[in-house]
């Protein structure tokens, strides 16, 4: 196994308190060693350890690869004019969803393990190295699972959501659905999949079907995950906290008691999704008043045709700056390791021995131009389990 020193770093963020300072545990002049797939050390420059190989930062910061936790990578076409139509002044809605199925049971296995590693791919170049996918557009037992099958063979974090929408067969019998989803569908998923997951709002799936869906994926060994308080107020974040789910995402539509809720639990985090409210013109959620009620807070791209086309962790950064009340602190530390408890992952998302080797140095010399310097091509290095990506 080869090691690298990568020195030079203006700021390295580690996310661990205990090497340096603050919540983001940040080191000015550092450096790196990285040993195989792991991180070996973390520390000041001065006091770095010899490897085989070195690596000169020239002065560019450091942080972990960024923790992508919810996005929608497996489907066929896109929504283009949807989009279009959408700025012109028409609202978003569940139902353009269906567009998404209708294309995606035309693809071929082929072609959707293309689309994935084309936009895994694009997220890597700008310094996502974990990235969770769901499937969602499928909505029958066979397409769901080759969905995940095809999922399962690009990424460890794969979720089961055959609960998106109630699939267009069954628009006159969702309960009919939902025991598909429950039963042969999820017996034909559960394989692939590590999350279970449920779009829980009016015009897809109430509280009580959601709960139906997530129990049964737990009784399969899967963890829940909830699609929660997307569009408007519902039971959502609660469901999500009650049944132990590792994270309740969107979040923009929440009461005191579900505030409540998410700041009490133990092992809940909120995942917004700031792509989602700038691409369907809605309104951001308030992740101060959740980080003041010591709410775990995450950011993901939701990363899907419909409400959010985008595969930057960086510009999700900036603009939960700008627009939900983060600090950039804040922001990135939620872009990374908020990722990694929403994945209840502790390989990944900070810089310290022996967490995964993924790491970013940035053209700039702090990790806040992240936000300072919205659109532009910061992510310069990115090393994926030790390897330096071209
Ligand atoms: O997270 N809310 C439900 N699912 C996706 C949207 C999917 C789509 O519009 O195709 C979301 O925003
Ligand atoms: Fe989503």
């Amino acid at each position: 196994m080869t090691s690298t020193l990568v020195t030079g770093i203006s700021t390295l963020v580690t996310n661990d308190p205990a090497l340096g300072e603050g919540p983001l545990g940040l080191v000015r002049d550092a450096a790196v060693v990285l040993d195989g797939e792991h991180v070996a050390w973390a520390g000041p420059a001065s006091a770095a350890p010899a490897a085989d190989r070195r690596h000169d930062a020239q002065g560019r910061a450091a942080l972990p690869g960024f923790v992508d936790s919810h996005s929608h990578l497996l489907f066929g076409g896109d929504r283009t004019e949807e989009f279009n139509a959408r700025m012109s002044g028409r609202p978003y809605s569940a139902g353009g969803i269906r567009t998404t199925v209708a294309a995606t049971r035309e693809a071929s296995d082929e072609e959707l393990a293309e689309n994935l590693a084309r936009y895994l791919a694009e997220a890597r170049r700008q310094g996502t190295t974990t990235m969770e996918t769901k499937s969602g557009y499928g909505l029958t037992p066979e397409q769901e699972s080759r969905a995940l099958r095809v999922a399962a063979r690009q990424t460890d974090e794969v979720t089961y959501l055959g609960a998106h929408i109630v699939a267009p067969e069954y628009a006159d019998d969702p309960a009919a659905y939902v025991d598909l989803v429950t039963g042969p569908m999820l017996d034909a998923c559960a394989p692939y999949a590590r999350w279970v997951d449920v779009f829980c709002e009016k015009g897809a799936f109430d509280g009580d079907q959601a709960r139906a869906i997530l129990t049964a994926g737990q009784a399969k060994g899967l963890t829940p995950r909830v699609h929660a308080n997307q569009l408007s107020y519902g039971p959502g974040v609660q469901l999500a906290v009650e049944l132990g789910a590792a994270s309740a995402d969107h979040c923009t539509h929440l009461s005191d008691a579900d505030v409540d809720a998410l700041g009490q639990s133990a092992g809940t985090v909120a995942t917004l999704l700031p792509g989602c409210e700038f691409s369907t013109r809605a309104e951001y959620p308030d992740a101060r008043r959740l980080l003041d009620a010591g709410v775990t807070v995450a950011l993901s791209t939701d990363c899907n045709p419909g409400s959010s086309f985008t595969s930057s962790m960086p510009f999700c950064v900036a603009v939960a700056v700008r627009e939900m009340g983060m600090t950039p602190d804040e922001a990135v530390w939620a872009a990374t390791e908020g990722g990694a408890r929403a994945l209840r992952r502790t390989d990944v998302g900070r810089v310290a021995p022996g967490a995964r080797a993924d790491l970013v140095l940035l053209d700039a010399p702090s990790h806040v131009h992240l936000a300072y310097r919205p659109g532009v091509p910061l992510v310069s290095r990115v090393w994926h389990r030790g390897a330096l990506l071209d």
